[in-house]
């Protein structure tokens, strides 16, 4: 900003120090072709993912980059200097306005940065933007992923419902729901 004073000369306030959290520097934007090794990358990094479900996970990547615009899956980064995140978002199958966040990972290095929380938000508000109603997100039940359930209950989902001994013997799947709204609805 600049000052005039009645003389008209022009007076420049003190330098304004300026302080930056870490998400003020991301940018989330949606993945291209060439992020395709930087976000099994973080993948990797984040989750325990058998190699099976890597082959499986660099498959949805090139399907949906070779469908020439006619996928309706969503993969969003967050690039700060290199890719630190990664979301996947796809609709239910046979619903109307009911999507899947199958996939949300920070990488180790950027966690409980409020990356994910943020990454979270952008995902829930590009869906509503579009008039979309639901979005799940499933996982596991076990101890070690508390933490995760705390990060999803902590960003407004529900427990909608638990299968027992779906992913292995002892180890439930807990589906979490939360309701889109439009803005201005
Ligand atoms: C789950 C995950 C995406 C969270 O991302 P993140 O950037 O670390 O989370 P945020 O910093 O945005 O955390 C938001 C809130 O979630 C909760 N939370 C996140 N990580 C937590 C942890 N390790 N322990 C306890 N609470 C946690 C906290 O309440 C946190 O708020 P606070 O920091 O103000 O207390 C990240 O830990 C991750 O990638 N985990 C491995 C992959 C995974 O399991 N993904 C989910 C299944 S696909």
């Amino acid at each position: 900003m600049l000052l005039k004073t009645m003389t008209d000369v022009v007076i420049l306030p003190p330098m304004a120090e300026r302080f930056y959290t870490h998400t003020e520097l991301a940018m989330i934007r949606p993945a291209t072709p060439d992020d395709i090794s930087a976000l099994i990358a973080v993948a990797e990094a984040s989750v325990p993912f058998e190699p099976n479900e890597i082959e499986e996970l660099l498959q949805l990547l090139t399907q949906h980059f070779d469908s020439n615009g006619n996928s309706r899956d969503f993969w969003l980064t967050d690039d700060d200097n290199g890719l630190v995140s990664v979301a996947y978002v796809a609709p239910e199958r046979m619903t109307e306005g009911t999507w899947n966040l199958y996939l949300i990972a920070v990488h180790p290095d950027r966690q409980r940065q409020g990356r994910g929380k943020m990454l979270l938000e952008h995902v829930e508000q590009m869906l509503a933007n579009r008039g979309e109603r639901v979005l799940l997100v499933e996982t596991s039940g076990t101890e070690d992923f508390e933490y995760v359930r705390t990060f999803y209950r902590k960003s407004g989902y529900t427990e909608e419902a638990r299968i027992r001994e779906f992913y292995a013997a002892g180890v439930d799947k807990i589906v979490y729901l939360k309701s889109l709204h439009k803005p201005d609805a």
